[in-house]
C-alpha cells in the first residue's frame, strides 16, 4: 500500500516509523514532513493545506491511504473534501469529518455532547460577549479555583486555571471583549475545577467498534516539578500505574462506549482516533476534552508499545472492520523525554546544528522540529525538537537508558525535563 501522512511534528515521525515496518508499505509520503521522516519517507514538497494539489498528488502517485496527524486540517474539513470527490472516496482515510472534529475543535460543543450522553465531565457553562454580565456573575457565584475555556482551537493556549475570581474575570474580559484568542473566543466555558491526576487514554474507531490504545501520561509544564508555563508536552510515560484494570473498565462503560454510541445515535460519521484527556478523581474517571488525532508526546510512548502491523489496524478502521480486532501490547514500559529550544515555549532561535545524534543506539530518536542544514547537517526548527524513546522492563529501566541516551545529544540551548515519571516511579512505591 502507498501511505500519506500530513503533519510535520513528532507525531507524524512516529507514525511513520510504525508504518514503515508494516511489510505491507510501498510508497510512504510525510506532507511536509521533517529532517527524521526524510530518512523513511519521500517528503515531496507540497502544502498539503491546497485539497487540489494534494488530490492531484493522491490521484497521481496512487495513494490508498491517508493518516491526518494535527486537528487542524480536520476541523477545517479534509475529510468532507476528500468526501466530495468521487475519485478520492476509494482512498482510505483516517480522520473525522468537520462535525466529528467539533469534539475538538468546540469545547462547547463537546460538552454539550457530553451532557446530552451523560458522559461524567465537570460542571460548566457557557457564555457569548453578549452572555458578559453572566459569565462574570457566575464566576461571582461561583468557587475557586475555576477554569476559563476559549471555545475554539487555540494551539492549547486557551485554558486558563483561575486561582482568584480576579484572574477568572481578566480571563473572561480577554476573551470575549478583547478577542486575545480571536474566533477560538467567539464563546467561552466556564467550568468546575477537577483535582486529581491526568491521565489520557487513545481509541482508534471506525465509527461503530473501537480498540483501546495503551494509556499515557504527559508532562506540560515546561519545568521541573510541573513549574513555569505550559508547552505541547515536554516527555511522556506509558503505561500508568494508576489506570489499572478496574479504572480502565471505568472509563470503558462510563466514556469510552457512551462516546462511540453517541457519534451513531447523533449520525456522525467518525473513522479515526480519539484521545480523552481524563482526570482520575478519587478513582473516578472525567473527561477533561476530547482531541480526534493522537497526542504528541504520547504517540511517541504508545505507538511503540503496540505490536500489530498498523496499515492492517488502520485499514481494518478506515474500511469499518474493527470489530472483534484486538491490539496487542508488550508489558514494556516506554518513556519519551523531549528535547526542546531554549526558550520555548517563549521566543526561540532556530538553525542550530543538533549534534551526537550517531551515538544513540538503544533509544528511537522521533524528530518534530528539526530540518536539514548546510552539508546535510540536522538543524534546529521548532520548539519542541526531538523526542527520545526508550523501553524497559519497567518503568525505572525504562527512565535510566533514555536519561542515558538523551546526554549524548547536544545544541546551544537544549533544554529538557530531568523529571519525566518521576511522580509515577513514587507511586509505584
Ligand atoms: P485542555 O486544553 O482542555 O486539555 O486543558 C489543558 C489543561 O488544563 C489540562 O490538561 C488540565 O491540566 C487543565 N484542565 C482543563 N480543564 C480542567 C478542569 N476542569 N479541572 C482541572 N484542570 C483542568
Ligand atoms: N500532548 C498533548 C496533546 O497532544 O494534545
Amino acid at each position: 500500500m502507498n501511505v500519506l501522512i500530513i503533519g510535520s511534528g513528532g507525531r507524524e515521525h512516529t507514525l511513520a516509523w510504525k508504518i514503515r515496518q508494516s511489510p505491507q508499505c510501498e510508497r510512504l509520503y510525510v506532507l511536509p514532513g521533517n529532517a527524521g521522516t526524510t530518512s523513511i519517507a519521500e517528503n515531496p514538497g507540497l502544502d498539503p493545506s491546497d485539497y487540489d494539489q494534494l488530490r492531484d498528488f493522491i490521484l497521481r502517485n496512487k495513494v490508498d491511504l491517508v493518516v491526518v496527524g494535527p486537528e487542524a486540517p480536520l476541523v477545517d474539513g479534509i475529510r468532507d473534501y476528500f468526501n466530495s470527490d468521487a475519485r478520492l472516496r476509494r482512498v482510505l482515510f483516517i480522520g473525522p469529518g468537520r462535525e466529528g472534529a467539533m469534539l475538538e475543535g468546540s469545547k462547547d460543543f463537546a460538552k454539550q455532547f457530553m451532557n446530552r450522553h451523560r458522559i461524567p465531565t465537570a460542571a460548566s457553562a457557557t457564555f457569548t460577549p453578549a452572555q458578559y454580565n453572566d459569565a462574570i456573575q457566575r464566576i461571582q457565584q461561583g468557587s475557586t479555583p475555576v477554569v476559563v475555556k476559549a471555545d475554539g482551537l487555540a494551539a492549547g493556549k486557551g485554558v486558563i486555571i483561575c486561582e482568584t475570581r480576579e484572574e477568572a474575570e481578566k480571563a473572561i474580559i480577554d476573551i470575549l471583549l478583547k478577542n486575545q484568542f480571536g474566533e477560538a473566543g467567539n464563546k467561552v466555558v466556564i467550568e468546575e475545577f477537577l483535582e486529581g491526576i491526568e491521565v489520557s487514554v487513545f481509541l482508534l474507531t471506525d465509527g461503530r467498534n473501537y480498540v483501546v490504545f495503551p494509556e499515557a501520561k504527559d508532562y506540560k509544564r515546561i519545568g521541573d516539578n510541573d513549574t513555569g508555563p505550559n508547552t505541547g508536552g515536554m516527555g511522556s510515560v506509558s503505561p500508568v500505574i494508576f489506570a489499572d484494570p478496574s479504572f480502565m473498565k471505568k472509563v470503558e462503560e462510563r466514556i469510552i462506549k457512551p462516546t462511540i454510541e453517541g457519534l451513531k445515535e447523533e449520525k456522525i460519521d467518525f473513522t479515526g482516533f480519539i484521545f480523552l484527556g481524563l482526570m482520575n478523581v478519587s478513582g473516578d474517571p472525567y473527561v477533561i476534552e476530547y482531541n480526534v488525532r493522537m497526542g504528541d508526546p504520547e504517540s511517541q510512548v504508545v505507538i511503540p508499545r503496540i505490536n500489530n502491523d498498523f496499515i492492517d489496524l488502520l485499514a481494518a478502521a478506515a474500511k469499518g472492520r474493527l470489530e472483534g480486532y484486538k491490539v496487542d501490547v508488550t508489558g514494556k514500559t516506554a518513556v519519551t523525554v523531549v528535547l526542546a529550544s531554549g526558550g520555548y515555549p517563549g521566543s526561540y532561535e532556530k538553525g542550530k546544528v543538533i549534534l551526537g545524534l550517531d551515538k544513540v543506539k538503544k533509544t528511537i530518536v522521533f524528530h518534530a522540529g528539526t530540518g536539514t542544514g548546510q552539508d546535510d547537517s540536522i538543524i534546529t526548527r521548532g520548539g519542541r525538537v526531538l523526542a527520545v524513546t526508550g523501553m524497559g522492563e519497567n518503568l525505572k529501566e525504562a527512565l535510566e537508558l533514555t536519561y542515558s541516551e538523551v546526554k549524548n545529544i547536544h545544541w546551544e540551548g537544549m533544554q529538557y525535563r530531568k523529571d519525566i515519571g518521576r511522580d509515577l516511579l513514587e507511586l509505584e512505591k
